[in-house]
């Protein structure tokens, strides 16, 4: 008999939503996010972001979460419990999220690695990634990822959760408060959102907004599929998601506040994303005063987002070998855990020597580029196949101030957001 059929393990109440926050805020939302508003019209970027979450995002996190508890399976699973010819729109979550992780835990290593020079000092950055510290990093994180995993999700992903999350909020209301104090603050400030609102009329802003809204949220990686699988019957999945959204998107404003008071501060270059982190940063915090301190909660800030999110993409390919072919988590883990190294060694050496590089570009941005955008589609299919073959009803949510709420988040997600993933794709494919 599969595990699956066994016993099924269930979130507590605050685990579920830790861990969901968890896999939410990542890096893109300490660095990408506040790049993407200085760079898209300040203030006015908010508008198509926040329509972004709310008319795309969340519709699509609901699908995920009902979707995942009625059916009690991972991504696979449940597609083929809608319809047995929908499984390989269950299989591609589950190839994409691994080839993801492969390069999101080689960054993951980095961060890992800046973390601990903050105790003696910073390599330059170009010096670090062309040796053999970042394989070894990616090992370390990988290994790291793969201990939580392993330990299922009460023991593992929720408890780490919920004690890596509450000192991640700790660590980022410090460095915001410290970021109040410098005297960069007011210019940091107008750039992140003194709102121009001429950039509303570009198309380049709106497709921004939705990606980064998609992006930020972790929706249609089948991951919210996967954690909505251990869902109680009695959650509330409305009230979860207007958290998690409310947290992540909160959470991100306040990585702008940390960033835009020191890159003004010090006269940094506010447009340069990962240069910024690993090249720009370092040197501030190595001249400033308690900079050893700001630089070792900065890099801790980092590193424990990232691998928030990493658990979470692992647990995506794991429980559906799982539910799927029945095998233990012990067995899951390994054997996933040794593809995802050796998918993830190219990318650990984009840099190494000459480096390893596929059309031009370093291979750890080839695979960011194809499987990033990838996803869109990915995510699209998911929406498709769930709203037109599953024909019962999948929400228990009705109405809000005279709103059919579930009516008009079914209608969003049969016509509305597949076409627009493919519209995005598109523009990322061209553009
Ligand atoms: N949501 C994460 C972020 O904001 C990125 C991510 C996407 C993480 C998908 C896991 C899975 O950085």
């Amino acid at each position: 008999m599969p595990a699956s059929v066994v016993t099924r393990e269930e979130w507590s109440r605050l685990g579920f939503l830790f861990a969901a926050i968890g896999s939410a805020v990542g890096l893109g939302n300490i660095w990408r996010f506040p790049y993407m508003v200085g760079m898209n019209g300040g203030g006015a970027f908010l508008i198509p972001y926040l329509i972004g979450v709310v008319v795309f995002a969340l519709p699509l996190m609901l699908l995920e979460f009902y979707t995942g508890r009625k059916f009690r399976g991972s991504v696979m699973t449940a597609m083929r419990r809608i319809d047995k010819r929908l499984w390989p729109v269950g299989l591609m979550p589950l190839v994409l999220s691994t080839a993801i992780l492969s390069y999101y835990l080689v960054v993951s290593g980095w961060t890992l690695a800046y973390f601990l020079f903050s105790f003696s000092s910073y390599p330059e950055f170009h010096s670090f990634v062309s040796g053999l510290y970042p394989l070894l990093f990616f090992a370390a994180a990988l290994a790291i990822t793969s201990a939580i995993v392993l330990r299922g999700i009460k023991h593992g992903i929720e408890k780490t959760s919920m004690i890596m999350m509450p000192v991640f909020m700790l660590v980022l209301g410090i460095l915001v408060l410290n970021s109040l104090t410098l005297p960069g603050l007011s210019k940091g400030l107008s750039f992140y959102l003194t709102p121009d609102f001429s950039y509303l009329a570009k198309p380049q802003t709106w497709v921004m907004g939705i990606s980064q809204a998609f992006f930020s949220l972790s929706v249609g990686y089948g991951i919210l599929l996967t954690y909505g699988s251990y869902l109680g019957r009695r959650r509330n999945i409305p009230k979860y998601s207007l958290q998690i959204a409310g947290a992540d998107t909160a959470i991100a404003l306040l990585g702008g506040l940390m960033v835009f008071p020191i890159v003004f501060t010090f006269g940094l270059d506010p447009a340069s994303g990962t240069e910024l982190s690993f090249v720009s940063l370092p040197q501030v915090f190595q001249s400033m005063p308690f900079g050893l301190i700001l630089g070792t909660l900065f890099f801790l800030l980092l590193f424990i987002a990232a691998i928030t999110s990493a658990v979470s993409i692992l647990e995506v390919g794991v429980s559906g070998m799982i539910d799927e072919l029945g095998w233990s988590r012990m067995k899951s883990v390994g054997l996933l855990s040794f593809a995802v190294f050796f998918m993830g060694v190219p990318s650990a050496l984009s840099f190494y020597d000459s480096g390893t590089s596929v059309l031009g570009m370093p291979f750890i941005d080839f695979m960011d580029v194809t499987f990033g955008s990838l996803l869109l589609l990915s995510a699209a299919a998911l929406s498709l196949s769930i709203t037109w073959f599953y024909r019962r009803k999948l929400f228990d949510f009705r109405r809000l101030l005279g709103l059919d709420l579930s009516g008009a988040a079914i209608f969003l997600l049969k016509y509305v957001i597949p076409p627009v993933m493919i519209l995005v794709f598109l523009f990322d494919l061209f553009a």
